[in-house]
């Protein structure tokens, strides 16, 4: 056992520092993947922002047809040429979006209970391998509950999803999940982004909090934000700014984009946010102005 005497505890997390990519590949973390994840990668962060917005509409999996997804044969057109990418299930993409869209695709492989369980964290792969190659998926998404009753199944979704994915070349998006019982604070944020990303998540989907700088800079590899419950808009886009920059690469978003009664406008928004690096306000501005003309 390691001698604990003399071990140094104060911890450094160099933010006047930038992530040391060793070469010029725009994600962070990536630069020694090989050529077809960088492809998948590029799909869905942007080369010349570096950053991505993802527009999250797999909430069917667990909560059925939540406010605002009703029809996504109607909303899912709209919005298409908005953000960067489309996180969805097989069963929505497939049924209800065309195919021909020029957009990534970040395909929710684990699935759980409904929303009728009251442990929502126990979850299984439910999508092959070959099925998100079939869907042409640039990365695909796990749930994990670090910290939760299905923490060691979820782990095992993820490695499972991660040792198939590396065999095609294919992203793994982890989403660390936060039940209504567990903290969101940044030493949490700490340590399940780590852990994901050092199980080898290519993506990490996590939520905002105080102190997010170090939980960035501390992440190897890219983070993109939860939208979470939907706040009045000027809110979101505070959100989405704090984000950026605390170092976020960017957001993916549901119900700040589908529950508003402006959706496209707020997804441009966020894009200037995340794309042309907007302050909160001027987000705000752009958001007010272009709702006005509606
Ligand atoms: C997480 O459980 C799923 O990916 C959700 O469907 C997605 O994160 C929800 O997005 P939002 O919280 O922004 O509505």
């Amino acid at each position: 056992m390691a001698d604990l005497d003399g071990i140094k505890v104060e911890k450094n997390y160099h933010l006047d520092r930038e992530f040391s990519t060793h070469g010029d590949f725009h994600v962070k973390g990536a630069e020694n993947l090989d050529w077809g994840m960088k492809k998948h990668l590029t799909n869905i962060f942007n080369p010349r922002s570096g950053n991505t917005v993802m527009f999250a509409f797999d909430h069917g999996y667990f909560m059925g047809s939540v406010s605002g997804l009703e029809r996504l044969d109607l909303l899912v057109p709209r919005l298409i040429d908005h953000v960067d990418v489309l996180m969805a299930t097989r069963g929505a993409l497939r049924s209800s979006v065309r195919p021909d869209f020029r957009k990534g695709i970040a395909l929710r492989v684990s699935s759980g209970s409904s929303m009728l369980d009251e442990d929502l964290s126990r979850e299984i792969v439910a999508v092959d391998i070959e099925d998100a190659i079939r869907m042409n998926a640039d990365c695909l998404a796990v749930q994990v509950f670090i910290g939760a009753r299905g923490q060691l199944e979820s782990i095992d979704n993820l490695s499972r999803v991660i040792n198939a994915a590396n065999r095609y070349s294919i992203p793994t998006l982890g989403v660390i999940a936060v039940g209504k019982d567990m903290e969101r604070t940044d030493q949490y944020f700490k340590l399940s982004t780590r852990i994901v990303a050092e199980l080898g998540a290519a993506i990490i989907k996590t939520y905002y909090c105080d102190n997010f700088e170090e939980v960035a800079a501390a992440c190897p590899a890219p983070i993109v934000v939860a939208g979470g419950k939907k706040l009045p808009e000027k809110e979101a886009l505070e959100m989405a700014w704090n984000s950026m920059r605390a170092g976020a690469r960017g957001v993916d978003m549901g119900r700040n984009i589908f529950q508003s009664y402006h959706p496209v406008e707020m997804a441009d928004a966020i894009s200037k946010i995340v794309h042309e690096g907007f302050t909160a306000c001027e987000a705000w501005d752009y958001f007010s102005d272009a709702t006005k003309k509606t």
